[in-house]
């Protein structure tokens, strides 16, 4: 496939989207972006401040769980490319309300190939299904996640993801619609709600507050440097085989207890701070129910065939990440206003 048209991307004021449309919009000015996201908590147009004007981006608020507006959207944009980053995204929230989860991220999802599938004359270029490496499930100390593995989801949030991964690819084969689905592990960067591991661990240090880290911190992700990651889904998006699946990955793989330890030490060296003060804020809390032990991905697949392997290191990545959370307080207290504090109390008070 060429170079796109007009993407219609869902999910784009959220962490993942908000940074590949920073760094696809002003890339591609030849190509028209349409955000349609419905705002949730996690949803923030502060993070598209820099590219709102742009003649290529377009903002369109509106809730993929409803069928009618999707359509609208639909009709009202005509795209010729679909790039679906929108979901419930946070496994613990998942835990304590998985309704959301299936009706954002499997009826969302539905709505959007139903779209797509009966577009009519629009071309159709491609649908790519942004998942996760949590529909694979847990790994023991030893092997990696490839293409093959068997799907074994362990939360709400990784089953409905895993039900979305189902959707597109049958309708792949069962339409011969052009769809591509990239399984990436756990990203970190910029613009990340400050519920998740890496923002939530980041600004607590900063401000003295207790680091807490479920169950004995032995768990291990993959982590990732967004943009390496929105490298991946624009090399997949245009040079991807459709009906392919490609797991990405960083070839990154920590402890929880190790990555603490390593936002404790740039955060230390940012402010200028003893690291040692900063790790006696760590505080070891109830561990997460089906808690997954270990992700770890194979990405030789998308490295042979496309050529994209990841270019950050973590170490580089995380100080860019420590220093942007220290340089946008406007951005932080705007996301931390509201519902968020309401989170916080229900998820670690009673932990
Ligand atoms: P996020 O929670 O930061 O953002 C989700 C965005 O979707 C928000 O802007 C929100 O407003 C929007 N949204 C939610 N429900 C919606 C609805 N019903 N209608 C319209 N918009 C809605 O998520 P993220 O971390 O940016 O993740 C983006 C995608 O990448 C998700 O599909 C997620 O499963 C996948 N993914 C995330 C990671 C990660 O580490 N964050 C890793 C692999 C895959
Ligand atoms: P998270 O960022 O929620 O991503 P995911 O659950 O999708 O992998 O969590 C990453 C890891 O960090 C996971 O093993 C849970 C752990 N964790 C903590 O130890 N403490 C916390 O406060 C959070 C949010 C996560």
């Amino acid at each position: 496939m060429g170079n796109p048209e007009s993407i219609l991307v869902t999910g784009g004021a959220g962490f993942i989207g908000s940074n590949w449309l920073s760094l696809m919009v002003p890339r591609f000015p030849k190509c028209q972006f349409i955000n349609v996201d419905s705002l949730t908590y996690a949803g923030n147009l502060a993070s598209l401040q820099h590219i709102q004007e742009s003649e290529n981006y377009r903002f369109h608020r509106a809730d993929i769980r409803d069928r009618d507006s999707v359509n609208d959207v639909w009709m009202t944009y005509r795209p010729d490319t679909v790039v679906h980053f929108a979901a419930e995204s946070h496994v613990d929230r998942s835990i304590s309300g998985p309704i959301e989860f299936i009706e954002t991220n499997v009826i969302g999802t539905l709505n959007l190939l139903e779209a797509f599938r009966t577009a009519g004359d629009t071309d159709r270029n491609r649908f790519h299904h942004i998942s996760t490496d949590e529909v694979y499930g847990s790994l023991g100390d030893e092997g990696l996640f490839t293409e093959e593995t068997r799907y074994d989801p362990s939360s709400p949030y990784s089953a409905s993801k895993a039900a979305s991964d189902h959707l597109v690819r049958a309708y792949h084969r069962t339409y011969g619609l052009p769809v591509t689905i990239t399984n990436c592990s756990n990203n970190y960067g910029p613009r990340q709600f400050p519920e998740k591991l890496f923002p939530l661990m980041i600004l607590n240090a900063m401000e003295g507050k207790s680091l807490p880290v479920y169950g004995t911190g032995t768990n291990v992700r993959d982590w990732l440097y967004v943009d390496d990651h929105c490298e991946a889904i624009w090399t997949v998006l245009t040079e991807g085989v459709s009906g392919e699946t490609y797991n990405i990955g960083g070839n990154s793989e920590r402890t929880n207890l190790e990555v603490v330890h390593s936002i404790c030490r740039a955060v230390a060296e940012e402010l200028g701070r003893p690291f040692e003060d900063l790790l006696g804020q760590i505080t070891y809390v109830k561990d997460r129910p089906g808690h997954d032990f270990r992700y770890a991905i194979d990405a030789s697949k998308i490295q042979a065939d496309l050529g994209w392997s990841p270019k950050e290191s973590f170490e580089s990545g995380l100080k860019k990440t420590v220093q942007w959370y220290l340089q946008n307080p406007e951005w932080i207290a705007q996301v931390r206003s509201g519902e968020y504090r309401q989170w916080i109390e229900q998820n670690y008070t009673q932990r």
